[in-house]
């Protein structure tokens, strides 16, 4: 499948990097995802979501898919936070309809002291191979997005074994074993630092971290176990040629009382969910990162006259400013309507321009 040559869109790379733009550039969290009637015949030919991730064929023919049908502004690799712990062996899988399972979860010293960094070219070159494929098929019509999981989300899931609504096991380790949650923490952010720059040598243009849980944690907490290690990855990126131009966006869920902290991390952008009013997060960070969000993603199950007013209401709220990247606040759910995704794309595109001209 070959995208036609359209020149080059970078409204996306403008905004991470505070300037003007001729609208404001939208993508969504999960674009590739299973409220996509293509995407679910692709998932159903590969046989289960990990053989998906796993063939670069297959990861770039979703990824693609999304932006045949929506004027969106980026792509983003189609993978899944959960590469790095499968690829340091603790068998990932993922039942149908249900979330991730590991067959050899992460509980005591002897399990932290087996786990290493993971090869780049061995176990995750099926992530670099989709990369490379995905911006030769992309051509250079959006910019690609490259993504990782934090340590503190990693490692939840590590532990626990599976989701939680609390990754009580996790925390228990913080409170009783602090020196081993920090050993584990520091492995994965040294797997992390390593993995998103093996991306950016592959082709990815911008660099995320899904920091999903962060918001499970205490002020002091947050700094300590999972603030701290995105802060490395950020110095990490910063000092390697193939990333060092490259924006970073950190995304903490539930984190709105930490933007001005995720902000000094020397970061390009920063996710925010749908708690926070943008004017209150660009106050909060004071000029120094972009923003990326932040409408609530149920309300794409409201009409398209919903929709386009809160859309509206987003932007209004971050106002004519440069910097802004719209997103959800979190991922998009399977059960959304696409229209209502073509109303959302299109509605922020026409208001952008409408802001420029006010
Ligand atoms: O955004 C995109 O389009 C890129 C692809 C992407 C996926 N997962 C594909 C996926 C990205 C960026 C992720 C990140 C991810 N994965 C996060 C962080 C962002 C967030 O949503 O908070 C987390 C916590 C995960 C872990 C994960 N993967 C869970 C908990 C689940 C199951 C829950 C669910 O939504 O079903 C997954 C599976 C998964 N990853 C799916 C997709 C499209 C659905 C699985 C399927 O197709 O069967």
């Amino acid at each position: 499948m070959t995208m036609p040559d359209l020149p080059t869109n970078d409204r996306f790379l403008r905004a991470l990097r505070r300037e003007p733009a001729d609208t404001t550039p939208i993508w969504v969290m999960r674009q590739a995802g299973r409220y996509l009637p293509e995407y679910r015949a692709t998932r159903e030919r590969a046989g289960s979501f990990m053989a998906l991730a796993q063939n670069p064929e297959y990861a770039c023919e979703v990824t693609l898919q999304p932006l045949q049908r929506f004027d969106l502004d980026a792509a983003i690799l189609f993978s899944d936070i959960l590469t790095i712990p499968d690829a340091m062996g603790l068998g990932l899988s993922f039942a149908a309809g249900e979330g991730p399972q590991f067959d050899r979860p992460v509980r005591n010293a002897a399990d932290i002291a087996r786990l290493a960094v993971p090869d780049m070219d061995g176990e995750l070159r099926y992530v670099m191979d989709a990369l490379r494929l995905i911006r030769r098929e992309l051509r250079n019509r959006v910019p690609l997005i490259g993504f990782s999981g934090s340590p503190w989300t990693l490692a939840c899931y590590m532990v626990e074994g599976q989701g939680s609504k609390d990754f009580a096991t996790l925390k228990a380790m913080c409170w009783n074993q602090p020196k081993l949650a920090h050993r584990l923490l520091d492995t994965l952010a040294r797997a992390v630092a390593t993995y998103l720059i093996a991306q950016a040598a592959a082709g990815a243009q911008v660099l995320m971290v899904f920091d999903t849980w962060g918001g499970l944690l205490g002020p002091a907490p947050f700094r300590e176990f999972s603030l701290r290690y995105m802060a490395q990855i950020v110095a990490h990126l910063q000092a390697d040629s193939a990333s060092r131009e490259m924006p970073v966006i950190l995304f903490s869920k539930g984190a709105a009382t930490h933007l001005a902290a995720l902000a000094d991390t020397g970061c390009g952008g920063l996710g925010v969910d749908w708690t926070v009013d943008l004017a209150d997060a660009r106050v909060a960070v004071n000029g120094k990162v972009a923003l990326q969000g932040n409408l609530d993603p149920a309300i794409l199950r409201a009409s398209p006259e919903v929709i386009r007013r809160e859309v509206r209401a987003v932007m209004d709220s971050y106002g004519n400013h440069p910097g802004h990247v719209f997103n959800l606040g979190h991922g998009i759910t399977p059960e959304v309507d696409p229209e209502h995704v073509k109303v959302l794309v299109d509605e922020v595109h026409a208001y952008g321009r409408r802001l420029r001209e006010q």
